[in-house]
């Protein structure tokens, strides 16, 4: 039961630390943008307005910045799917489709629907824009495992929990910042993975996440050679629900594996970091591959769609929809 208390409480611990760190979403859209076809980097360019000033990278953090009180916090919940039976007790890691998504508000359904939205002739442009951002920053979360976690609102309750040395830990915070499991997914393991400190400018934080996708996209290039896994292939709606069906598994497989007091009494940057950035890395590496295939898909059927004039925006009926 989801007490308004809890919402409360929530809402106090969530706000700091709510998603990737921006970083995160960068490196996924720097990766995504090495898979692109020609036609997809042209439609996002145009529908996303990119340019060097507001990269694939900033694209791909935006939406972050907008699911607060002041931009479009409606939209909060569509960055995470909280499945109800999550128990780390019992190893359940359970997650049911589409009885964990009310009123459609989770983000498989956001990336469903955003995905519909950018194929959407009648939207405006700025509908467009956001939609397109909002799919490339959901691929980020999506594969970040306590967004597909509904223990305690995916591990935002989780706490005390240190990341450093024990005797630096402070009761579950580290300088300014509140810990919890979900803020040393989205922030403390790929940071200290790609040697980042909490906080460094805007423009260092950009600089490693390209690097960490040209790095990414070295090993998966040297991986490659017809693998099924660089095969995988997806651009269907089931695809999203097997997506965070296995993000939701390896919090029972790596996150919370060894029970919730180990956690909760144990120092995470050591044998836990070392354990769990192999995980971290590979999902950021998933993330960007799946959503560079999707959005390559879904530029096949922009292709064949008239383009978008006065004329033609108002009849949305009618316009192939493909089968994304
Ligand atoms: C789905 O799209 C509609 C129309 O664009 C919007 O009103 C609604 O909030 C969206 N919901 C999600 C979960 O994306
Ligand atoms: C798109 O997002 C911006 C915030 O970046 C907001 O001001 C604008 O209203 C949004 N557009 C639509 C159509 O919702
Ligand atoms: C940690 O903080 C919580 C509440 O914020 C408190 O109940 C608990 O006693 C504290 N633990 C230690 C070891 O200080």
């Amino acid at each position: 039961m989801r007490s308004q208390a809890l919402f409360l409480a929530l809402a106090a611990v969530a706000a700091p630390v709510a998603a990737w760190d921006p970083f995160g979403h960068q490196t996924v859209g720097y990766l995504a943008s090495k898979y692109f076809s020609e036609s997809t980097a042209a439609h996002l360019t145009s529908l996303i307005g990119l340019s060097d000033r507001f990269d694939i990278g900033d694209a791909a953090a935006w939406a972050d910045t907008v699911r607060d009180a002041d931009g479009l916090p409606w939209s909060k919940n569509w960055h995470f799917i909280n499945p109800r039976a999550d128990n780390p007790a019992t190893n359940t890691c359970k997650l049911e489709y589409p009885s964990d998504c009310p009123k459609g508000n989770c983000i498989i359904d956001a990336i469903l629907n955003q995905t519909r939205a950018i194929m959407n002739p009648s939207l405006s442009a700025s509908g467009r824009r956001n939609a397109t951002m909002w799919v490339l920053h959901f691929f980020g979360d999506l594969h970040q495992p306590m967004h597909a976690s509904g223990y305690k609102y995916g591990g935002n309750l989780v706490r005390p929990v240190c990341f450093g040395p024990m005797d630096q830990c402070n009761n579950g915070t580290s300088g300014d910042r509140v810990l919890s499991l979900h803020s040393i997914w989205d922030s403390a393991i790929p940071r200290k993975l790609r040697g980042l400190k909490a906080y460094e400018t805007p423009a260092a934080d950009k600089e490693a996440a390209r690097l960490w996708a040209e790095d990414i996209y070295e090993s998966q290039q040297a991986q490659a050679d017809g693998t099924e896994e660089a095969r995988e292939e997806c651009g269907s709606m089931g695809c999203v629900v097997d997506w965070a069906t296995e993000s939701n598994r390896l919090v029972c497989e790596h996150a919370l594996s060894k029970g919730e007091q180990w956690v909760l009494t144990h120092d995470l940057s050591g044998d836990y970091f070392l354990e769990n950035a192999k995980v971290v890395q590979s999902q950021v590496g998933k993330a960007g591959r799946r959503l560079a295939q999707w959005m390559n898909a879904l530029a096949d059927i922009l292709d064949q769609l008239p383009p978008v004039t006065e004329a033609t925006r108002g009849e949305g009926d009618g316009y192939p929809t493909g089968d994304l």
